[in-house]
This record gives structure tokens, sequence and C-alpha cells, in this order.
């Protein structure tokens, strides 16, 4: 047991295997949970969160699960902390390394995980930054499995802004071979090295990663429709222009109505009603998106018992 990854970065590092083993363990876990099985895999360790960015989901979840493992979080808010008043993070990352047992972070600048992760000599975990977001794939792709059984040959069409969710979303796609149409305004494409270095993935695995601007194009037969906020944390500013180049890329009725009839719909949240989708499609029986959000809590606790745990770290 143990990934071959020191940290969760992004979804491209991870092999296969990897991927399977989170996904395998995440479901024994949340088993356990609902029988009320104890399963402290990480007693007596420590996760340092650090934010630099608000959350909900993400915060709840790490803090909670490490909890349910029998060991404990702290939330150190960037802010706070010498780092938001410019300590290295290759410092921090020393530091840190001495006290806890893992680092979740999340931050902006991708590069900054990338340095914290060469310098810590404990497993790091990617919560979010400006390019990717690969916790909540994981989680999604997770989901999907729970609902459709499989993965493999499914269409998923992602709706909306070519930001830190679709890279990491194509990414898992192209691992496990799924399809994904993307459709985006023009302008608001996803970034092409990683679509490009997904598309090599996807020969292998046999997932067909298209890109358009048109977003019934994408949703034509999709078992699964996926959108994000137009304006991501950073974006705020550019909020009103957007509303303008997001106009139409929506998940609403005519969109459901072109996917498969038993398609469903995921949304990482937090959503934005009336924006990126409307509050018939979120509160509809095909939105899956509450039990994607609790299904963080599974996803993350199987990523850290296999980067945290005894046998993953005697490993490494
Ligand atoms: N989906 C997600 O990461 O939510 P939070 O920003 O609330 O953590
Ligand atoms: N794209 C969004 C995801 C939030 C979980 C953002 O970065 O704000």
């Amino acid at each position: 047991m143990g990934l071959e990854v020191k940290d969760l970065l992004s979804i491209h590092d991870l092999s296969t295997n990897d991927v399977n083993q989170i996904l395998d363990l995440a479901t024994t876990l949340k088993a356990q949970l609902k029988n009320g099985e104890q399963h402290h895999l990480l007693k007596g360790k420590t996760l340092g969160m650090i934010f630099q960015k608000s959350s909900t989901r993400t915060r709840v979840s790490f803090e909670v699960g490490m909890w349910q493992l029998g060991g404990s979080a702290l939330f150190l808010n960037a802010n706070d902390m010498q780092i938001g008043r410019g300590e290295p993070v290759k410092d921090t990352a020393r530091v840190l390394s001495r006290y806890v047992d893992g680092i979740m972070i999340r931050t902006s600048s991708h590069d900054e995980v990338i340095e914290m992760a060469k310098y810590a000599s404990i497993p790091v975990i990617n919560a979010l930054t400006e390019m990717m977001h690969p916790c909540q794939a994981l989680t999604d792709i997770f989901t999907v499995m729970e609902y459709k059984g499989k993965l493999q040959g499914l269409k998923m069409a992602y709706i909306g802004d070519g930001n830190n969710m679709v890279h990491s979303l194509v990414q898992a796609c192209a691992k496990v071979g799924m399809d994904i149409a993307i459709a985006t305004p023009k302008g608001y494409e996803p970034d092409a090295a990683i679509i490009n270095e997904s598309l090599e993935v996807a020969k292998v695995t046999g997932s067909k990663i298209t890109l358009s601007n048109d977003p019934l194009i994408a949703a034509q037969d999709a078992d699964v429709l996926y959108t994000d906020v137009w304006a991501s944390m950073g974006r705020e500013t550019e909020q009103n222009i957007r509303k303008i180049a997001f106009a139409g890329y929506q998940i609403n009725q005519k969109v459901m109505d072109v996917a498969k009839s038993d398609a469903m719909v995921l949304h990482c949240l937090p959503a934005h009603r009336g924006e990126e989708i409307t509050d018939e499609v979120m509160e509809s029986k095909q939105s899956a998106v509450f039990d994607q959000a609790e299904n963080r809590l599974h996803i993350q606790k199987a990523i850290m018992v296999l980067l945290m745990g005894s046998e993953a770290s005697s490993k490494k």
C-alpha cells in the first residue's frame, strides 16, 4: 500500500495503479465510516493545512478526515504565517517538516506548491492552485464510478471556464479512459500544454478529448455534465466582463435535453445559480453535487493514508 509518488501535486503525476489504489481505499474507508467501524490508520499523525484562499469543503473535509483517521489537523492561515510576510517557501517547507507529518496547501501559484514539495521531507498535497485541483477531480471520478459503475468509455461534458478544475478533470479522464468534451468561450480555453500532455496519455487509455466553443455539441449524449464558476478565486475583478463572455455557457434544461436521459450533473461548488448552472438543474434528481461534496472526505482520507501512512512512509 502506498503511492509511487511522495506528493499529490497533479493527477498527471499519478500512475494508473495510484489512481486505482485511491479509488479502492476511498470505497473501503467510506464503507467503514458508514458501518461505524474505527479506522485509525493515521493515529498520532498531524496534517498542517495552509490556506492562502477561502474554503468550505476542503478545510472541513481534510480536518474531519484527519480526526476520523485518528490524527489531527492544524488550520494555518497563510496571512497569519511568516510566509505571508515573505518567509521563503523553501524555509517554511523545511520547518513544517520538523513538526507535522504532511502538508496540505491551497494557494494561487502552482510553482509555490512544487517548491514546497521539493523542500519538504514529508508529503505535500495540492488542495487547489490556479492551475489544478487534483483532490476535487479524483473525487469527481470516484462519484461517477459510484453512480455509473464504470469510468472507461463514459463521456463527460465540461461547460465553462478553462480553469484549474478542467485541467485536473482532463488529466483524470485521460488516466482512466473516460472521454471529455470541453466547451469554453473563445479566449477562455484550457492550457494547451496540459491538454497536449493529456492527449498523449489518452492515446494509451483510449480516452477522447475534444475542445469546442459549443456547449450543445459538448453535451450531446454525455453521461456526465460538469461546470464550475465563471470567475475563479482571484478573478473577482473580471466578474463583469466574464458575465458577458460566458453568457450561454450554462448547464440548463436545453443542455440536459441533448445529454443522455440518465446523465448526472456535477459541480465542484461553490455554485453561482443563474450563471454557470440553473437552480432547476442544481436541485434536480440528476444533480449529484452533494454526494460529490461528501466524497471529498473519503477520497482525501484515502490520499492521506496512501501518502502519510506507515506503509507509505517506509517505502520512501
Ligand atoms: N470545491 C472546493 O474545493 O470547495 P471549497 O473551495 O469550499 O474548499
Ligand atoms: N475554479 C474554482 C474552484 C473552486 C473550488 C476556483 O478556483 O475558485
